[in-house]
């Protein structure tokens, strides 16, 4: 059985499995290195260092200079031509041009400017658990964890209420196949030029059409804030336009589904928790969601390549290496966490880095999300408190994005 982490044989392994190799690696004294296979289309690269532990994720987010996330800070990183084509997010770039380009945008996801989008929330919030009520598919996914994030990004984007569905279908081909090297990235790269290619071109002459229509006359959403923003004196391209309209879609929506869909299963697993989350909901709601951010880890891991030679925990990295911040891991490490492994709603303190470690990347949409997964878990545990999964979730094949695809469930 496949220890490599660079493998699609060990991303296929059950959760529990991996769990033990990522806690094997953490009590090494050296990082491990895992070569990559070169792939057609996809850019060569010699192979990566796992950073497992806490301290070594924190410390490589901290200093961006040394851990740059340029080329790209996703893996497999995408083609030169994806770029060119599509425009690069800021997720991929370094200061001070990511932080001209974050300026544009953080001022709509600080804490007092989403006070404002609350009502949406929670009314959004509302329907999903009145059509649950009403008698859902049986799927959790598709009833419930999917329907929030798309709605709350798109309307706080300026997207009318009409293209919402194609939004979400055109966002859901493009993250159809995040990030495992090897066979699924050569199959990824085969879906771009079919379904996946084909979204981003529709979401791309979508941000044209609303980003020319705002530039006449804007509003007080993102597009207009991106349409008109100044940066370094000049206008953003279209491409640069899409390639936002991508990050924050993509962003905001696959990993807030997860952390929704990894919320109903662990509180079913977990009836302890539940009872300590229903006892009093207000006051537990906040610890409940950092914990299953902790636990699930959403985003399994972003990459950095070191800009010159740098040492860190006894080891030498030489310039152009590449490190892999594995939070899932970091989210365990036994030095930090008492327990690692025990779901507790409790916790106190919880230094997890389930948003990102702290440094200019870290999770520009955070406290969005808090507020979506607060908002959902009230709504579904004072109407429907006897909701659980009937059911083992069908995961998503990843090293990126860790997925539910279908959760089976009852009220
Ligand atoms: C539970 C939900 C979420 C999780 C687990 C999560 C996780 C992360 C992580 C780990 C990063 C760090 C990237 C890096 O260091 O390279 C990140 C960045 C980012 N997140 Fe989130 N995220 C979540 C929700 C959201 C939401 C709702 C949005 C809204 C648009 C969002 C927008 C972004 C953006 C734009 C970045 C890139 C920031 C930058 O490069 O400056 N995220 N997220």
């Amino acid at each position: 059985m496949s220890d490599d982490l660079a493998t699609l044989e060990f991303w296929a392994r059950p959760p529990e499995e991996r769990l033990r190799v990522f806690a094997r690696l953490r009590a090494r004294d050296r990082p491990a290195f895992f070569a990559e296979q070169r792939i057609p289309f996809v850019r060569a690269g010699r192979g990566f260092y796992a950073l497992v532990r806490h301290e070594d994720v924190v410390h490589a987010s901290r200093n961006a200079k040394v851990f740059s996330s340029e080329p790209a800070a996703t893996s497999p990183e995408p083609p030169p031509w994806v770029s060119l084509l599509f425009g690069r997010p800021m997720v991929n770039m370094d200061d001070p041009r990511h932080a001209r380009l974050r300026r544009i945008v953080s001022r709509a996801f600080t804490p007092r400017r989403l006070e404002q989008i609350d009502e949406h929330i929670a009314k959004t919030a509302t329907e999903i658990v009145d059509d649950v009520l009403r008698g859902g598919s049986g799927d959790f996914v598709a009833d419930v964890a999917a329907r929030l994030p798309i709605k709350v990004i798109c309307a706080m984007m300026g997207v009318p209420e009409h293209s919402h569905a194609m939004v979400a279908a055109s966002v859901d081909a493009m993250t159809e196949y995040s990030g495992v090297r090897g066979d699924v990235a050569r199959l990824r790269t085969l879906r771009l030029f079919g379904g996946n290619l084909r979204a981003i071109v529709d979401l791309h002459r979508l941000v044209a059409r609303l980003g020319r229509e705002r530039r006449e006359a804007p509003g007080d959403d993102l597009i207009s804030a991106l349409v008109t923003a100044d940066v370094d004196g000049e206008r953003l391209s279209v491409r640069e336009l899409g390639a936002f309209f991508d990050l924050l879609l993509v962003a905001g929506n696959e990993t807030t589904r997860n952390a929704i869909a990894h919320g109903l299963k662990l509180f079913t697993d977990h009836p302890d928790q539940r009872a300590i989350l229903l006892a009093d909901l207000d006051r537990r709601v906040g610890g409940a969601i950092e914990e299953i951010v902790r636990y699930a880890s959403p985003i399994i891991q972003f990459r950095r390549t070191l800009t010159r030679d740098y040492e860190m925990n006894g080891h030498t990295y030489r310039k152009g290496d590449k490190v892999v911040l594995f939070y899932l891991s970091a989210n365990r490490d036994e030095d930090v966490f008492a327990e690692p492994d025990r779901f507790d709603i409790t916790r106190q303190p919880n230094p997890h880095v389930g948003f990102g470690g702290p440094g200019p990347h870290v999770c520009l949409g955070s406290h969005l999300a808090r507020r979506e997964l607060a908002a959902m878990f009230r709504e579904l545990f004072t109407r429907i408190p006897g909701i659980r999964a009937a059911g083992e979730p069908e995961l998503l094949l990843s090293n990126f994005d860790n997925g539910i695809k279908r959760l089976p469930y009852r009220t």
